[in-house]
């Protein structure tokens, strides 16, 4: 018997939401399979490479040792299989991904009940192992699919966004190795203090995206798509400048761009016209040089596990 468990990608900092906005993305997924009984580890995919086979052991006794602590459940032989389908180091929750399908297929696999809110905390250990911060926003939109607005205390509340909207993502091909961690240096990058006025261009912002997304209006999402808490202290750490930023932004169907979660990605958010709004962002990603990968995201769904007999 072998349970297995599927997490899409994510892209967190949705917009002006720092560390509470995120959404789940059906262009990549990682899958876990879990062997009650067995004892080894394998990490295949097309990203496997990227992850050291010492930090994949290290990360899966970590987790596992944790969830059993949690559940006061005693240490049993596993087999894992790690298939890693989600970029590495590029933005799109790659530990959240691999956090979330191994919590729950551990749940499955031990047959312990666990709501949205024990996987988040579970999940969220996973990123603070890997990235150094215990960040909700990735693991929660993983774990809920859809555009989720990230709480540890509430769980995450997901809200459908409209069925017109996609996401373009422009993928660095070549991402800077950052010595102790990218997302540690990228919070590293931010003030410890930001001024009133602000914290109210921000507030003012999210509450028009989210407005714009439960309502399906483009305006409100174009509007709300901007942020001076973060993006401002960390475009250093993308290849995107912002003359070609702008440029994009000036590409009719594109209604905003983020930087998805630490980067270096940057998340295009689109109307429905996905197929010339491409051909157009390609031309400016092309003049401007960018040696990027160009890929069309839909909103991904939550993590799903299932038994195999
Ligand atoms: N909200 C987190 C950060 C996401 O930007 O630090 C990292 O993936």
């Amino acid at each position: 018997m072998r349970v297995v468990s599927r997490a899409y990608a994510s892209s967190a900092n949705f917009g002006p939401g720092f560390d509470v906005f995120a959404v789940a993305l059906d262009a990549f997924y990682d899958e876990i399979c879990v062997y009650p009984g067995a004892s080894f580890l394998k990490v295949v995919g097309p990203y496997s490479r990227k992850i050291p086979g010492d930090i994949a052991k290290e990360f899966v006794k970590y987790m596992v040792s944790r969830f059993l602590d949690f559940f006061d459940l005693p240490p049993e032989p596993l087999g894992i299989y790690i298939y890693k389908g989600v970029p590495v180091g590029m933005g799109l929750g790659s530990s959240a991904s691999s956090s979330v399908a191994l919590i729950k297929a551990l749940t499955v696999a031990y047959g312990v009940d666990t709501g949205v809110r024990e996987l988040q905390y579970l999940a969220s250990l996973g990123e603070e192992f890997v990235s150094g911060s215990r960040h909700i926003d990735n693991v929660s939109a993983c774990i809920n699919g859809g555009f989720v607005i990230s709480s540890l205390e509430m769980g995450g509340v997901v809200v459908d966004p409209p069925p017109w909207l996609s996401i373009i993502l422009l993928v660095p091909r070549k991402c800077p190795v950052y010595e102790r961690g990218k997302t540690r240096f990228a919070r590293s990058l931010l003030k410890e203090c930001y001024s009133l006025e602000e914290f109210v261009y921000n507030l003012r912002r999210a509450s028009f995206l989210l407005m714009g997304l439960a309502k399906g209006n483009p305006d409100f999402i174009r509007y709300g798509l901007s942020d001076k808490l973060v993006e401002p202290f960390r475009r250093s750490m993308i290849p995107f400048s912002e003359n070609v930023i702008n440029r994009i932004k000036e590409v009719e169907g594109v209604l905003g761009t983020y930087i998805s979660g630490a980067g270096p990605t940057l998340a295009l958010v689109v109307d429905r016209r996905v197929d010339e709004v491409i051909d157009n962002v390609k031309k400016v990603v092309w003049k401007g040089a960018l040696d990027c990968d160009v890929v069309v995201s839909g909103v991904g769904g939550g993590v799903v596990s299932w038994v195999e007999e």
